[in-house]
C-alpha cells in the first residue's frame, strides 16, 4: 500500500485520487479551494462523471481517501505526490505551466524526505525537467539535501468514461530517471500491473511526447474522417460505410472515425495547438497537426452552412437544439462545437430552443451574449415543440430513440440536422423528414 498525495482536485486529480484509493492506497487530495474541499468531505462532487460519486463516498467512508487544504501535512506525510493541476492554454497556444510550477515549489518547500513527484497534468515536453529544477533550487535555498525523483505519468482519461479508462487502461506510461521511482510507481499501479496492463517505461521527455502525440493523432483521425465526410456528401458516398470498412483494417482500427461537427473538449483543441507550438519552438513543423486545427474550425462553420443551404433563411425560424456539451455524459462545454454554431444561428435571427441533459449550468454563462435568442427547455420534446428544425449536436443516449410520432402532434418541423449521424438517412427520409447528416 502506498501513501499518496494528489495536488489539484479538478477532473484528473479527483478521478486519479479516488481510484487510487479504491486500489487500496491511502490518498489525500489537496486543493486551495476551501469550499470545494468542504464539499468533497460531504460527498459533493464538483464535476460530472458517471460513477465517481460512489467511489469517492465509499473510500472517504473507509478512510482511504481524504481531502484537505493543508498542503504542508499532505506533503510531509506521504511519499508519492501527484501534480494534477490545470495547464490552461497561454495566448500563444502553449500550455501554461504556472500552476504546475507552484505545486513543485510547494512540494520542495515542505519536503522532509525522499519523494516521488508525479506529473499527471498534460505538460509540454521538458516540463518534467523544469519541475526538477524548481525543486532542486528550493531545496538548495533551504539547505536541505532530500533526494527525490520526477516521474511523467500522463493520463488517458476520457470525460464520461474516466472511471473505466483509469481502471482498464490500454497502457500505463512511466517516464523517469531512476529505477527506484519506477518501482514505486509500479507499486502504485500494482492492481493494473498484475492484470497485465502494458507498462511503457521510458524517459521523461518521451512520456510527455506520448501524451501529445496520442491526442494529436486521435484529433487528426477525427478530422480526417470529417473531411472524407464532406467529400462523400459531394460525390454521393456514405461516410458511415467508408468509416466502417476502413476500421475493419486492423492497421486503421474503427475507433475515432465518427464524422461530426468537429472535435471539442478540454484536451484535443488545447493539445493540438500546444504540439504545433512545441514543434515550431524547436524549428520543426507538424503540418498535419496545424491543418487539423484549421480544418476543425472549418468543420464547425460547415455545419452552419449546411443548415443555411437547406433552410435558406433563418430569421425568426425556431430551431430545437438537442445537446450543447462537447460530447455526451459530461456537463463540459469547453471548446464545444455548440459555442460556434449557436451564436452563428442566433446572428442570422434564429430562435433557439435548447435542451441538454447536463449542459444548462455552463451553457447559461457561455451563451449569455446570445441569451435573447435562447430558450432553455426541460426535455427534448419541450425543445421540439413548435419548431421548424431539429439539430442534434451531441449524441446523448436519450436522443437516439426520439418518438417521431410525437413530432406532428407538437408541431416539430421537417428539417432534421443529425450532426452526429445517429439516425439512418433512408429511414428518416421515408418518415418524411428533410434529413441532413454529416457525410451521408
Ligand atoms: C481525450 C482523449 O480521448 C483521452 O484519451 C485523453 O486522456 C483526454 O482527451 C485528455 O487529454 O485528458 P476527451 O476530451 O474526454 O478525451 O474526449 P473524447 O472522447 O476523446 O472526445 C473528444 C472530442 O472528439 C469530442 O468532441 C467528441 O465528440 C469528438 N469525437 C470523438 C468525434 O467527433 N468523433 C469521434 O469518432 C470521436
Amino acid at each position: 500500500m502506498s501513501k499518496i498525495t494528489v495536488i489539484g482536485t479538478g477532473y484528473v486529480g479527483l478521478v486519479s485520487g479516488a481510484i487510487l484509493s479504491d486500489f487500496g492506497h491511502t490518498v489525500i487530495c489537496v486543493d486551495i479551494d476551501e469550499n470545494k474541499i468542504e464539499g468533497l468531505k460531504n460527498g459533493i462532487i464538483p464535476i460530472f462523471e458517471p460513477g465517481l460519486e460512489r467511489i469517492v463516498k465509499n473510500n472517504y467512508y473507509y478512510k482511504r481517501l481524504d481531502f484537505t487544504t493543508d498542503i504542508r501535512s499532505a506533503i510531509e506525510n506521504n511519499d508519492v505526490v501527484f501534480i494534477a493541476v490545470g495547464t490552461p492554454p497561454a495566448d500563444d497556444g502553449s500550455a501554461d505551466l504556472r500552476h504546475v510550477l507552484v505545486a513543485a515549489k510547494d512540494i520542495a518547500t515542505h519536503m522532509n524526505g525522499y519523494k516521488v513527484i508525479v506529473n499527471k497534468s498534460t505538460v509540454p515536453v521538458g516540463a518534467g525537467k523544469k519541475v526538477k529544477a524548481v525543486v532542486q533550487s528550493i531545496l538548495a535555498e533551504r539547505e536541505a539535501d532530500h533526494s527525490f525523483d520526477v516521474v511523467s505519468n500522463p493520463e488517458f482519461l476520457r470525460e464520461g468514461s474516466a472511471i473505466q479508462d483509469f481502471m482498464h487502461p490500454d497502457r500505463v506510461i512511466l517516464g523517469a530517471e531512476s529505477d527506484r521511482a519506477i518501482n514505486i510507481m509500479k507499486e502504485v499501479y500494482r492492481v493494473l500491473y498484475i492484470n497485465e496492463t502494458p507498462f511503457v517505461e521510458t524517459n521523461l521527455e518521451t512520456a510527455e511526447m506520448i501524451k501529445y502525440a496520442s491526442n494529436a493523432f486521435l484529433a487528426m483521425k477525427i478530422t480526417f474522417i470529417n473531411e472524407v465526410a464532406n467529400v462523400c456528401e459531394k460525390v454521393g458516398a456514405d461516410v458511415q460505410k467508408v468509416a466502417k470498412a476502413m476500421g475493419l483494417d486492423g492497421r486503421i482500427a474503427p475507433k475515432f472515425l465518427h464524422a461530426g461537427p468537429g472535435f471539442g473538449g478540454s484536451c484535443f483543441p488545447k493539445d493540438t495547438r500546444a504540439l504545433a507550438r512545441i514543434a515550431r519552438d524547436c524549428g520543426e513543423t507538424m503540418s498535419l497537426v496545424e491543418t487539423t486545427v484549421e480544418a476543425n474550425e472549418r468543420q464547425k462553420m460547415k455545419m452552419v452552412q449546411k443548415i443555411l443551404d437547406a433552410m435558406n433563411e433563418l430569421a425568426d425560424k425556431a430551431i430545437a437544439i438537442l445537446g450543447v456539451t462537447f460530447k455526451p455524459n459530461t456537463d463540459d462545454l469547453r471548446d464545444a462545437p455548440s459555442l460556434v454554431i449557436l451564436p452563428e444561428l442566433a446572428k442570422r435571427g434564429a430562435k433557439l430552443k435548447v435542451y441538454d441533459p447536463a449542459g444548462r449550468k455552463e451553457g447559461d454563462w457561455r451563451f449569455s451574449h446570445i441569451m435573447d435568442s435562447i430558450t432553455w427547455c426541460e426535455n427534448a420534446y419541450e425543445a421540439l415543440e413548435g419548431t421548424d428544425a431539429t439539430i442534434i449536436l451531441t449524441e446523448w443516449n436519450e436522443f437516439r430513440n426520439l418518438n417521431f410520432e410525437k413530432f406532428k402532434e407538437i408541431g416539430a418541423g421537417e428539417y432534421f440536422f443529425d450532426l452526429r449521424n445517429i439516425y439512418d438517412k433512408k429511414t428518416m427520409l421515408d418518415k418524411g423528414f428533410k434529413y441532413y447528416g454529416v457525410g451521408v
